[in-house]
Order: C-alpha cells, then sequence, then structure tokens
C-alpha cells in the first residue's frame, strides 16, 4: 500500500487538526497515512514514504513551531539528498503579522525545493484573519489536490 507521512508543527493544535481531518480523505485514496506530531529528519530517511504532507503553522516571527525544530535544523545540519521526496504544504498564519506571514511554512518550502525535494502543486497559505478553522479551507484543498494531481490509488 501507499505511504503518506503527514509532518505536524504546531504550536496550539490547529495544523495537527487540519492533518487528523485530511487523514481519512488520503485513507480513501488508498494511503495508508500516519501523522507525526514530533517529525525528526529519520522519519524522511529511514523510512522513505510515497508522498509527504507538511502542516505547519508559523510562531514567534516567522519562526517554527517548536515540535518541528529539531526537522528543519537536521535538514540545515545533515543536508539530505530529498530527491525522492514528494511533498504538499499546508502553511497556516495570521496575516496580521505583516512580513512574517506564514514564515514558518514559506521557509520550509525553501529548504525541501533547495535539497531537491518536489511539491506537488501550489503551497497552501492558511490566514487565521480570515478563516476561523483552519479546516475549512484545508479540506477542500486537499480534495483536489488529490484529484489534480492524480494521487488517488487503485
Ligand atoms: C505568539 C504568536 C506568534 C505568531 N507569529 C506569527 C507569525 O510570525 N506569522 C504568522 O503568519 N502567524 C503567526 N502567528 C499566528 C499563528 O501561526 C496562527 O494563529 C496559526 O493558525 C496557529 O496554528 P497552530 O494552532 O497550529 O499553532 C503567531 C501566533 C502566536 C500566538
Amino acid at each position: 500500500m501507499s505511504t503518506l507521512k503527514i509532518f505536524v508543527g504546531t504550536m496550539y493544535g490547529g495544523a495537527l487538526d487540519v492533518a487528523e481531518q485530511v487523514k481519512p480523505l488520503f485513507e480513501e485514496a488508498g494511503y495508508d497515512v500516519s501523522i507525526l506530531e514530533q517529525p525528526t529528519l529519520d522519519d524522511l530517511i529511514d523510512s522513505p514514504t510515497d508522498l509527504a504532507l507538511f502542516c505547519v503553522s508559523t510562531t514567534g516571527s516567522g519562526d517554527y513551531p517548536g515540535n518541528f525544530v529539531p526537522f528543519a535544523r537536521e535538514i540545515d545540519e545533515r543536508h539530505p539528498a530529498l530527491t525522492e521526496l514528494r511533498y504538499g504544504l499546508i502553511a497556516l498564519g495570521d496575516s496580521s503579522y505583516g512580513e512574517t506571514y506564514c514564515g514558518a511554512g514559506r521557509s520550509l518550502d525553501a529548504l525541501l525545493e533547495e535539497h531537491g525535494a518536489q511539491r506537488l502543486g501550489e503551497r497552501l497559505e492558511v490566514d487565521a484573519m480570515e478563516t476561523f478553522m483552519a479546516d475549512d479551507a484545508a479540506i477542500p484543498w486537499v480534495e483536489a489536490w488529490i484529484e489534480e494531481q492524480g494521487l488517488r490509488k487503485g
């Protein structure tokens, strides 16, 4: 069975909630889905996944949430080749923060690309100023992502 790992970076649980809400959509599309709440680089390197989805909010001034810092730091330190990695990215943020809007998601996207990973489709940015429940934006986006990228199995 094809595997999908959802890598979560969250402070208050919104990004985790998104991961849990979209999980059944991928299961219906034929994936064995796991949600990683304390992701590490070994989750990509030691046991590669067919597809990855990153659900990452921003804290501080465009910073990664604490639970996601080790993952990003390990990429910086170990410089892995991520050329086999195909991923989608859902960034949670708040446009009232101005220039650092969705800063963590944007940094992560650049970091993954720099290491050879291939993003499928565009990044989704969910603005807390406009969308109270991030799931409301994430669910239709994932439904469209699965179809537009031809990700359905069987
Ligand atoms: C202390 C703090 C700092 C934040 N800094 C930013 C920021 O720099 N840029 C941004 O886009 N959003 C920022 N946010 C907004 C959060 O990213 C947004 O509320 C998000 O939905 C939280 O998701 P979570 O529940 O997964 O942590 C900040 C929120 C808090 C409470």
